[in-house]
């Protein structure tokens, strides 16, 4: 079944906005279970894929479903139930002063029984490893043990997807492996569909499919590795690629006979085995 569906989307911001920016006949799906990176420079679009996705934003014409329901104003909040949203800025995502008031308040304000929302507390501290912060202050926590708490909030509300919008951008590399870290246990363990909006190349590869945007298009598509081949284009829509794409093109530039790999243990041996050759001769 499709998690996310786009089919033929048109949306707009403004009549004036039309003009630098618009979503022209968009087609985007998300398989239930799938891990989707989406990658793209300022401005591309993602944010606005996100705030449609969870109907933030309605489109002006096409359709979007989410696992078969159609985004409608009447099916919005079945919608939202089932999309769940985490930003960049944890500091703005948090709303009480503890962390289980916190984790707690969206599942608050969605009425459930006290017992349900305690269960869900439990699950949620446990699933992004902050059990024994239960009973911190929200305000002494790291910025990557913010954006756990975040996550966990929205976890609380069992979201059958979650969309993390740049929520790794104000982290240093700890916390950023951090928050990837619980994302990929909740997509692999979980069973939650994971739409992951980054501008770091190395988050992207540990996703199943990735796609690119550019004004408002989806104009690359398929596996990480398959995206990162395709170097002169990645540069076109002004992305870079990760590091050890770099290295590869750079050994190769010096005259190394390396191929393009993901995996740095078989780079490793194509160095090696050059290195050897080189000897021989
Ligand atoms: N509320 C708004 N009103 C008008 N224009 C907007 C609004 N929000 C975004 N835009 C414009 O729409 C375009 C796409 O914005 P969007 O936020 O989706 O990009 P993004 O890919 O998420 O960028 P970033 O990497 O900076 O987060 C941009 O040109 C932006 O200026
Ligand atoms: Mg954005």
């Amino acid at each position: 079944m499709h998690a996310i569906e786009f089919r033929n989307v048109d949306f707009a911001y403004s009549e004036e906005g039309q003009r630098d920016f618009r979503i022209r006949q968009l087609n985007f799906t998300v398989e239930e279970g799938e891990f989707v990176a989406v990658l793209g420079h300022n401005g591309s679009g993602k944010s606005t894929l996100a705030r449609l996705t969870n109907g933030i934003l309605i489109p002006d014409g096409g359709e979007i479903r989410v696992f078969d329901t159609l985004l409608t104003e009447k099916h919005l909040f079945d919608v939202r139930k089932d999309v769940g949203v985490v930003f960049q800025n944890p500091d703005n995502q948090t709303v009480a002063s503890i962390v289980e008031d916190d984790v707690a308040f969206g599942a608050e304000n969605v009425a459930l029984p006290r017992e349900e929302i305690g269960r869900r507390i439990d699950f949620a501290l446990h699933a992004v490893g902050m059990e024994e912060y239960r009973h911190a202050t929200v305000a002494r926590l790291s910025g990557g043990q913010k954006q756990r708490i975040a996550i966990a909030g929205v976890l609380a509300l069992k979201p059958r997807v979650m969309i993390l919008d740049e929520s790794t951008a104000m982290l240093d590399p700890r916390g950023r492996r951090e928050i990837i870290d619980v994302v990929l246990r909740l997509n692999k363990e979980e069973k939650i569909t994971v739409v992951l909006i980054t501008h770091f190349m190395e988050e992207a590869l540990l996703a199943d499919r990735a796609v690119v945007m550019n004004r408002g298009e989806i104009v690359m598509e398929g596996t990480p590795a398959e995206i990162f081949e395709r170097h002169e284009e990645l540069l076109t829509y002004n992305l870079t690629l990760p590091r050890i794409g770099t290295i590869c093109k750079r050994l190769r530039e010096g005259g190394m006979s390396v191929t393009d790999t993901l995996d740095i243990a078989s780079l490793a041996d194509e160095i090696a085995s050059n290195l050897k050759g080189g000897n021989a001769s």
